[in-house]
């Protein structure tokens, strides 16, 4: 670790353990998780400021429950342990945890008793998150003294008695997330008034202690690095090129799927901008040649998934000694994969990106950004000076136009669709409202409607428009776009593209209906 301030989580499962580390990051101190089993002379190593110990889905007592070194309380550094890191800790030094009568889950009005450095203007009473069954019920064998309490958990926030030689915190809610409105300010309290931190950490030196790492991972060997034009590939091979130079090899495969102009900038930004060792393939042809006659959108996606690896591992025989390929996992990939350091989050979801690829050709993962979240790899584009056009881009997905032409796809259909697409992205980037909105594109429908132009009638295609708000793409808002945005776009479409007569707007929400039509 090259920072010289750190504090460290330790990572007992619960889904909001990274969300720690990022605020955190966000007070200007740097955090990654750790294992709930590193010994205290590893994390001596790190010299951390501070330690945080996560909360988590198991209770203390139930075997194999993630357990910690309890040497961690006796570092000498300030311990803050959250929920479940509380309990543990509390059970550690000699406190009473039981399952409560009253299990706690959702807003709670919290009431401070006793200040100390953590509550630092904080008001008396406040509203925190509470998710747990079980709470401590005494601490007094443990040296440790309550601060605050809720109408139904009297050891809501707890700290070593000032005469005992320890510095612990413990919090039975989560100040970490957005429903405990000062949670953030009694994180920053743990860090400045507690641990001293300074608070000069910027991501700019994330990139400089990845690509150390990095460097140390790889060796003198070659990375390939798949790009696919979106804001986390292009921001992995951004850093990789950052760390090895020209031991990077990124590989664009052209499926003939993409949209107007996408190939170009790609080129413009990784060959001309920053110089990087780019192989472009043109595979549309094969790509093309597969999707012929095919109408089920889940056959599509196997036949594009399928071709990819084949053409991307022919390119990859074609570049020696790469021994690494690097991925543009996030945070949100590893966790819904359940692939945390406690390996005990739920699994949610199999990613596509987690797994799958490498072990087909062989490689060993490179994964630069498997502790961020996306407005983070923004951030760290933004660092790394990658264009504003990547770093902001919507989400594109793998199969691309295939999944947004419905029904068989053709090289006919697919011109019509870029085109209504980028005179789309146009009008809602010159309306001020690509950054808006999570996702904005065009789908072209198997109907065709009757219309008339001129003195002539027409029996053309429909298109549809899609634009979407969402956080997490999991649910998701269509967006209000104004009428006079709709109309021009409308208008130029059926104006300039071949082909289009009509124009519809998708007012559906996600669920029921999904963000893509296909
Ligand atoms: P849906 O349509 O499921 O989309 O609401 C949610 C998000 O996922 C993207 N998407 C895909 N991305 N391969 C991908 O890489 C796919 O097959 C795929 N299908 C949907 C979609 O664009 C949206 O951002």
């Amino acid at each position: 670790m090259i920072h010289d301030e750190i504090v460290p989580v330790l990572d007992f499962g619960s889904q909001t353990a990274q969300l720690i580390c990022r605020r955190v990051r966000e007070a200007g101190v740097f955090s990654v998780l750790v294992r709930p089993d590193i010994t205290p002379a590893e994390l001596s190593a790190m010299r951390p400021r501070g330690i945080i110990l996560s909360g988590g889905p198991a209770s203390v007592y139930d075997d194999g429950a993630p357990s910690m070194d309890p040497g961690v309380l006796e570092m000498g550094v300030p311990v803050l342990g959250i929920c479940y890191g509380m309990q543990l800790a509390c059970k550690a030094m000699g406190a009473r945890v039981s399952r409560s009568d009253n299990r706690e889950f959702g807003r709670a009005s919290l009431d401070v008793h006793r200040r100390s450095a953590l509550f630092e203007a904080i008001p008396e009473r406040t509203t925190v998150w509470m998710s747990h069954g079980d709470q401590i019920s005494d601490l007094d064998a443990a040296q440790l003294e309550t601060l605050a309490s809720t109408p139904t958990c009297p050891f809501a926030a707890a700290r070593s008695r000032e005469d005992s030689d320890r510095s612990f915190f413990g919090v039975q809610f989560h100040p970490e997330v957005t429903h405990t409105p000062h949670g953030v300010d009694i994180l920053r309290n743990f860090l400045y008034e507690i641990c001293g931190a300074d608070g000069n950490w910027r991501m700019s030196e994330f990139a400089e202690a990845k690509a150390a790492e990095v460097r140390q991972q790889v060796g003198d060997k070659r990375v390939i690095c798949g790009l696919s034009g979106g804001v986390d590939s292009s921001v992995t091979a951004a850093l990789l090129h950052m760390a090895i130079g020209d031991r990077l090899t990124c590989v664009f495969v052209d499926n003939g799927l993409l949209r107007k102009n996408e190939r170009g900038l790609v080129e413009t930004t990784f060959r001309d901008h920053f110089k990087l060792d780019l192989r472009v393939v043109d595979a549309s042809e094969a790509f093309l040649s597969d999707l012929a006659g095919v109408e089920d959108p889940q056959e599509k996606r196997r036949r594009i998934g399928s071709r990819f690896i084949d053409v991307f591992k022919e390119s990859a025989e074609d570049i020696p000694d790469a021994h690494f390929l690097a991925q543009g996992t996030l945070y949100p990939d590893v966790i819904e994969s359940g692939h945390g350091h406690s390996g005990h989050a739920a699994n949610i979801k199999l990613h596509h990106n987690v797994g799958g690829l490498p072990e087909e050709l062989g490689f060993e993962l490179v994964e630069p950004m498997r502790e961020l979240f996306k407005d983070e790899v923004r951030k760290l584009g933004e660092v790394l000076g990658v264009p504003d056009q990547i770093v902001w881009r919507h989400p594109f997905p793998g199969p691309g136009l295939a999944v947004r032409v419905l029904g068989e796809v053709t090289p006919d259909k697919l011109h019509v669709l870029r085109e209504c697409d980028e005179i789309l992205l146009e009008e809602i980037v010159a309306a001020g409202l690509y950054r808006k909105t999570s996702q904005v594109f065009a789908v072209l429908l198997p109907v065709k409607s009757v219309g008339v132009m001129g003195d002539g009638r027409t029996y053309e295609s429909v298109v549809a428009l899609r634009a979407v708000e969402t956080q997490d793409f999991m649910t998701a808002d269509w967006a209000r776009i104004p009428y006079d945005v709709l109309a021009r776009t409308s208008n130029r479409i059926i104006n300039e593209v071949r082909g289009v007569n009509r124009v519809v707007y998708d007012i559906s929400s996600k669920p029921p209906a999904t963000i893509e039509w296909e």
